[in-house]
């Protein structure tokens, strides 16, 4: 009897202590789960698996995959001769890596460009009926560079018979030699214009950009040039872009002309202006609206460059889709992380509206965005003065996650008001709008590690709000270490990268100076995109 009662005992602290261990091990394996097996390595974002990534390039769209190619140095973590890397997804959210695409040669590094189905077989590279990929790209000649020479970039093409998994140089490369002391004169996108039936490629020659058309990719004429008097010009124009877009609600199509600027962005830095126009498949003119020294910015965070949109996207599905570099080359190569160096933005969905200061982009993350979601919060109405902790967040906030609010600052009130992440060392990110400067803003200055570089994070960045409606919308897409707010509908954008020495796994929405109402608000927490180590 004895033995049989210590035997229960014992049989029953055994078990205690099981579920003991098997609670703790639960709890450990929730926190392995929502922090990235590597520092700073976002969760939904594209990241390189190693080494040095900058601008997306070469963005088609083809048999059911969005390609996605990017500026690369595999030999390094920070920027070395350029290579294409290359990936495909089939829902612009899960990415395949692929092997390199393009390498350097005898006429240079590979510098950005874009790619396009050339359904006509213009090219002649065509194989059994098959349309090629046919990319097009700079080749920068560091030789020269280093002789001391400035026609240092040329235009070169390749081609691809099998979905852009081999890639076959022209051999009578360059299809546009230098004109010959002209440094800056690359980024090459390209597309097929139907007004002039040819391929027109948009190029960003040091302060302005040069429109070139061609029936074949091989032979290219020079059609014209915009904007040496138009828009920033702090810095080099680099990465242009032109397509059209019909405006929302009308059947006017307007012609989208993007180009990204470094230095010379709003918040300091690398940034991307864009200019709303007519182009009539020779010359870009911009509208009336259209104010010469007033840029407008795709993105008024400091983290989002170099970004040009999908080609060949079906007209079925007819989205404009945008991604940018989610970095700056004030800081780029500083960052800290350890065996790769910077992700892209979230894709993006743009519209064109027509409001009172003229056409103005719109962005929003795309939809498929909406298949990461597990779990949703929903918060009440309140005024808020001070902070209000996010409790039931605890467990997915330093995952990702979307947080859309909607807020009303009370009457006359100056009130400061938004998101803010946090960790247990004191640590934290702001992202909000403030009431009284009418701007949104994003301050990362306490937000972890900011040292790397003095240009990182030494003021707030701050956004124009362009809605005049009551309430405030935000919507905040937040990663491990990236914020990315799409403000009233997307007519503001801001982007910024922190580094919080631990994760943030704390949030809260904050007020000062005054109440601001909380209508309401959604939070979802964002499954990871990135496959399982
Ligand atoms: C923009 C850029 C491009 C160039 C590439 C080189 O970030 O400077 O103009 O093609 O990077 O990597």
């Amino acid at each position: 009897m004895k033995n049989a009662t210590f035997i229960l005992l014992f049989a029953l602290l055994a078990l205690m202590a099981a579920c003991t261990k098997r609670v703790h091990y639960q709890d450990e394996h929730v926190d392995d789960s929502i922090t990235p097996r590597e520092k700073h390595r976002p969760l939904i974002h594209f990241t390189p698996p190693a080494h040095w990534m900058n601008d997306p390039n070469g963005m088609v769209y083809l048999d059911g995959e969005y390609h996605l190619f990017y500026q690369y140095y595999p030999d390094g973590t920070v920027w070395g001769p350029m290579h294409w890397g290359h990936a495909v997804s089939t829902d612009l959210l899960h990415w395949q890596h692929l092997p390199i695409a393009l390498y350097p040669d005898s006429l240079g590094y590979i510098f950005s460009g874009s790619a396009v189905v050339d359904w006509k077989n213009t090219s002649g590279f065509g194989k059994n009926g098959k349309p090629p990929l046919v990319a097009i790209f700079t080749y920068h000649d560091m030789a020269a560079e280093k002789a001391g020479k400035t026609e240092t970039q040329s235009q070169g093409i390749a081609y691809s018979n099998d979905q852009g998994r081999t890639w076959t140089k022209y051999a009578d490369n360059p299809v546009i030699p230098n004109p010959g002391n002209m440094r800056d004169f690359r980024d090459p996108k390209v597309h097929w214009n139907v007004a002039s039936q040819q391929w027109v490629m948009v190029l960003a020659v040091a302060d302005h950009v040069e429109f070139w058309g061609s029936p074949n990719f091989k032979h290219w004429q020079r059609l014209s040039e915009f904007g040496k008097e138009w828009g920033a010009h702090g810095g080099v124009w680099e990465c242009p872009d032109l397509f059209p877009m019909k405006v929302e609600g009308s059947d006017e199509t307007r012609w989208v002309l993007l180009v990204s600027i470094n230095p010379g962005a709003p918040n300091g830095g690398s940034g991307t202006q864009y200019f709303v126009g007519d182009f009539d498949g020779k010359t870009f003119t911009p509208d009336p609206s259209v104010q010469k020294n007033k840029p407008v910015w795709i993105d008024y965070g400091r983290d989002d460059y170099a970004g040009v949109t999908w080609s060949d996207i079906p007209a079925r599905d007819g989205r404009r889709l945008f991604l940018g570099w989610m970095s700056n080359w004030d800081y780029a190569t500083l960052v800290p992380t350890v065996s790769w160096r910077s992700a892209m933005t979230l894709p993006r969905s743009m519209n064109l509206q027509r409001s009172a200061q003229g056409y103005r982009l719109f962005s929003q993350p795309v939809k498929e965005l909406h298949t990461l979601r597990q779990g949703k919060y929903t918060l009440q109405t309140r005024d808020i003065n001070g902070t209000y902790e996010l409790k039931s967040l605890q467990s997915i906030a330093a995952g990702a996650m979307e947080v859309v609010l909607e807020f009303e600052p009370a009457e006359g009130s100056a009130t400061i008001f938004g998101l803010e992440l946090y960790n247990n060392s004191g640590e934290r990110y702001r992202i909000g709008y403030d009431a009284a400067a009418k701007q949104f803003f994003s301050d990362r200055r306490q937000s972890g590690k900011i040292a790397f570089s003095p240009k990182f994070a030494t003021q707030i960045h701050t956004a124009p709000r362009f809605s005049s409606e009551k309430t405030v919308r935000m919507r905040i897409l937040v990663d491990v270490a990236s914020a990315e707010m799409f403000a009233d509908e997307g007519s503001t954008v801001l982007t910024d990268v922190f580094f919080p020495n631990s994760d943030y796994n704390k949030a809260r929405l904050f007020a000062e100076n005054g109440t601001v109402r909380l209508i309401s608000g959604e939070i979802f927490g964002l499954k990871s995109a990135i496959p399982p180590p």
